[in-house]
């Protein structure tokens, strides 16, 4: 794939395509980190051409109707304080003008997300140049993820979709002694990275709903613990590899709303408790030499305070490895800035469930049609 650097922007009108999917509450924007990390892209494009289009969507609208509530605006504000400049937001492809402006949330546009040819068409044509930096949404075969990309005279990677994948290429395909971290609530949403991850890393250590089947699947009693019955012939499959790492000791309870808690030994959990945090076995993965640690998922329901001891615990051993560590998704993203700060991190991605794709070793739409131009 071209890099940003590859092209000359001088004189262009630039179509970018950004996901500024944030969350807004009451107009304002509540977490701005995608927002910032857009910024080099722009800044860089900025520094050749004045003309610049921003496209981005935010949320999921009804196509073909306009939505205050999914506006742009709040975005748009953001950006205009940051950069200290006027942006118009503008409705329609007929009205984008010269400098830089902002187009309305583009999935309130008929056929943006069937990938319709004629709004591709519509988007290629705009611009003399398509940069895609929309990493977070390139598993969408969307028109203004996808289709306006192949359509485009020419087309290239923002730097931040650059730099994402190659945090992500990089962990999975150039460390020596990977150690991957899954956890969430459930094996099937994780099946296709977990297989992935297994074929790259060391080892594998689940945590989390996920770590219930796979201890079920192993013979242990788990009481009254969320399982997944039908992904015990997979879980057993994985653990014939020899490369996951179970909990050895695990948080139980009789209910999530309880404060009668208790770690014990994943021999001894009762048939009337459920499994809702695991102790992290420091001591066992500190033996290891791990060049780089790949991490998506919490380890216990870490929103309530009773069983956030895994996922927080795991925050600290991962500042503190010393390994090259990259992490992403959405619950993932947010247990970082809870419990740490991401600088103490190699690499967070943007992403969710890109993020996902990508380290269950999927092509990504936006990729593979960014691989052909
Ligand atoms: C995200 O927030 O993960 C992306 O913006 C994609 O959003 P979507 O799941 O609505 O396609």
């Amino acid at each position: 794939m071209r890099e940003l650097k590859d092209v000359v922007l001088v004189g262009k009108h630039v179509g970018l395509r950004v996901d500024l999917n944030v969350p807004i509450e009451d107009g304002a924007v509540m977490n701005d980190e995608r927002l910032s990390a857009t910024l080099p892209t722009i800044l860089e494009i900025l520094k050749s051409t004045k003309n610049l289009t921003i496209i981005s969507h935010l949320g999921r609208p009804k196509e073909g109707e306009y939505s205050e509530e999914l506006s742009l605006k709040p975005i748009v504000h953001w950006f205009e304080k940051r950069l200290n400049l006027e942006i118009p937001l503008v409705k329609s492809l007929d009205e984008l003008p010269n400098g830089i402006s902002f187009l309305e949330n583009i999935r309130m546009f008929p056929g943006e997300s069937r990938n319709d040819d004629l709004l591709s068409e519509l988007l290629s044509k705009k611009f003399d140049i398509y940069i895609m930096d929309a990493f977070a949404t390139a598993h969408r075969e969307a028109s203004s993820t996808y289709g306006a990309i192949l359509k485009s005279k020419d087309s290239v990677p923002g730097l931040l979709f650059s730099r994402e994948i190659n945090a992500l290429s990089n962990i999975l395909d150039d460390s020596k002694k990977l150690l991957s971290v899954v956890g969430g609530s459930k094996v099937s949403t994780k099946l296709e990275v977990i297989t992935n991850l297994l074929s790259k890393s060391e080892k594998v250590l689940v945590g989390g709903g996920i770590a219930n089947t796979f201890l079920k699947a192993k013979g242990f009693d788990i009481g009254t613990s969320l399982v997944e019955d039908d992904m015990i012939t997979s879980a057993k499959k994985m653990l014939g590899t020899g490369k996951i790492i179970l909990p050895e000791r695990v948080c139980i309870s009789k209910s999530t709303q309880s404060d009668d808690i208790e770690f014990v030994p994943i021999e001894s959990v009762p048939e009337d408790k459920m499994i809702l945090d695991i102790e992290l076995n420091i001591k066992e993965l500190s033996k290891k030499d791990y060049d780089a640690i790949l991490w998506n998922g919490p380890l216990g329901i870490f929103e309530i305070k009773n069983f956030e001891k895994g996922t927080r615990d795991l925050v600290k051993y991962l500042t503190q490895s010393g390994s090259r560590v990259v992490a992403g998704g959405g619950e993932t993203i947010f247990a970082i800035s809870k419990y740490s700060d991401k600088k103490h991190f190699h690499y967070i991605s943007t992403a969710g469930g890109a993020f996902l794709e990508f380290i269950s070793g999927k092509k990504l739409p936006s990729v593979a049609a960014l691989e052909l131009k």
